[in-house]
């Protein structure tokens, strides 16, 4: 990053400016080029990579007139990688969720907007004191979330691929947040933990063989995004280890395929051990996740 950049008014005199280019070209052409490539946000993701680079945030663009030579460079070698498909967080190395940045790169699942909800529902019902489980926890974005947005007495992070723990470790460093490399199908995992108030999962759930983009395919790991044939091979024992890990009255909330509508809260009702079961859409209206109250 360019922290010593120097903001020139867009009306100030070319010639004083030999050695700088402007921005507002710089940024239409990116979002031609990113367009091109099938970049689903191509002006967004332009300027987002501009801010990176000149270390603002994205609304303080519009006051920069010129940026420096080295600063269009690294800006247009940021635009040709995401031409590429590298996704736009492996580019700036962190990811926004709610109101907490994830540092992240390749090993690790670029948390994702929908997961937001999931993660308010867990805030919402964290009481304070709480004990708190994160299973399949990734960059530890949803464990991150309840530690800045609630008070919980303890929250656990589970995550089993030791590329991802890097990042979680990393990403919960000088937090409460406790992280247990384990795998959340072994019946053994958390083994005597009992009394859990709230089990949040965001698992791999896409059915395997369903194409998803290139950012997706070749950047976020397959074990973080394929759930086997029919997408639900982690959740089905994620919803027993719930079962195990919950207190009576204690609640879980699973993130699910939009292809699943029904099936997850199928899943939780015909375990037995759950009533209030629920399912909720995401802000596209698509089904996302479920939630239940252990009886
Ligand atoms: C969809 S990502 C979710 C990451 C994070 N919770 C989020 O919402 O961004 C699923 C995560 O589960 C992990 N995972 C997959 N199978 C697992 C298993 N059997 N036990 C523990 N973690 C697993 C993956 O490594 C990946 O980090």
């Amino acid at each position: 990053m360019f922290h010593d950049y120097a903001v020139t008014r867009a009306d100030e005199h070319p010639s004083t400016h030999t050695d700088r280019t402007r921005l507002t070209p710089l940024l239409a052409t990116a979002t031609t080029k990113l367009a091109a490539a099938g970049v689903d946000s191509p002006r967004v993701d332009a300027e987002l990579l501009a801010a990176h680079v000149l270390g603002v945030g994205r609304g303080r663009l519009a006051l920069i007139g010129t940026v420096r030579a080295d600063e269009a460079r690294r800006f247009e070698d940021l635009v040709a990688a995401r031409v590429a498909r590298i996704p736009l967080q492996h580019l700036t190395g962190t990811a926004a969720f709610r109101h907490v940045e994830l540092a992240v790169g390749e090993g690790v699942f670029v948390p994702r907007p929908e997961t937001e909800l999931l993660a308010g529902w867990g805030i919402a019902h964290t009481a304070p004191g709480a004990t708190v489980v994160d299973l399949c926890s990734g960059s530890g974005a949803i464990a991150r979330s309840i530690v800045d947005e609630a008070s919980p007495g303890r929250v656990i992070a589970v995550e089993r691929s030791p590329a991802a723990l890097v990042w979680l470790r990393r990403n919960v460093a000088g937090t409460p947040v406790e992280v247990v490399q384990g795998d959340v199908t072994e019946p053994s995992v958390l083994a005597g933990l009992t009394g859990v108030d709230v089990v949040l999962c965001n698992p791999p759930y896409v059915p395997a063989g369903t194409p998803v983009p290139p950012e997706v395919g070749e950047h976020d790991p397959a074990e973080a995004v394929f759930g086997g044939p029919d997408g639900l091979t982690v959740i089905r024992p994620v919803i027993a280890l719930a079962a195990r890990l919950l207190r009576s009255g204690g609640v879980v909330g699973i993130e699910h395929d939009d292809a699943h509508a029904g099936a997850v809260a199928g899943l939780l009702r015909s375990d037995g051990r759950f009533a209030e079961v629920a399912e909720h859409d995401d802000l596209a209206g698509r089904p996302r996740y479920a939630t239940a109250r252990r009886i």
